[in-house]
């Protein structure tokens, strides 16, 4: 069963404590937060003060997907904050495996994504130091968008690539994910589904997680 990581960038914020309520009473594994800094990508989302806010609410694992530049600024303040995955882009760190070694110094599971004109290639060398890579499906920067086919091969290609050098790490897969191609993601090697308009858009969220987890 794959691991379904709601992105709570589609919750409703003027209430975000009943949407967090709802994913504590729901199959969801963990609660995919994505940070934006207006600069590697065109929109702003939250930061610090709002996951504070939000952690001691919720029994789920915090996925915490940076999309800002050089994010080895701010690694110790998000393990202040609660995560407990903290994903950093390829295209947006200067010395990756520094970042990387700094996020394990903290204490949390370090994810590296790549954004989907990257090719998967450039993952060869910090392969072997994380525990997650997180291919975008989507442009990043907002939530509802479409998903990028060609998404597909590039989680064959990692997993190829993570078998063939024995790398145990997961694959998450983000952006336009739904019940319509949830299933296709995972026969190509995704282990982690991050879902953001699909369940918060939907009439019964805690009923399509629970779809989800099934498909
Ligand atoms: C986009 C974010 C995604 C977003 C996904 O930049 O990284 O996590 O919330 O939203 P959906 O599932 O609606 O495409
Ligand atoms: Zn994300």
């Amino acid at each position: 069963m794959p691991i379904i990581s709601p992105s709570i960038l589609s919750a409703n914020f003027a209430n975000l404590q009943a949407d967090i309520e709802m994913l504590n009473n729901s199959e969801a594994d963990w609660v995919h937060v994505d940070v934006m800094d207006g600069v590697f990508v065109p929109n702003i989302s939250f930061g610090f003060p709002v996951l504070k806010a939000i952690q001691p609410l919720s029994k789920k694992i915090f996925d915490v997907h940076l999309m800002i530049i050089n994010p080895e600024r701010y690694i110790e303040r998000f393990k202040a904050a609660g995560a407990s995955i903290l994903t950093v882009h390829y295209e947006a760190c200067q010395d990756l495996k520094k970042t990387v070694d700094q996020i394990h110094a903290n204490g949390m599971k370090a994810g590296v994504s790549i954004n989907p004109e990257t090719p998967v290639t450039v993952l060869n060398d910090i392969l072997p130091s994380v525990d997650m890579i997180l291919i975008m499906s989507v442009h990043p920067g907002f939530g509802g968008q479409k998903f990028i086919p060609e998404s597909i091969d590039k989680v064959k290609a990692v997993k190829a690539m993570m078998q063939k050098r024995g790398v145990n790490a997961l694959i998450e897969i983000d952006g336009g994910i739904g019940l319509q191609n949830a299933a296709d993601v995972v026969a190509a090697g995704a282990d982690a589904l991050v879902a953001g308009a699909a369940i918060f858009a939907s009439e019964n969220p805690t009923e399509t997680i629970a779809k989800m987890k099934r498909i």
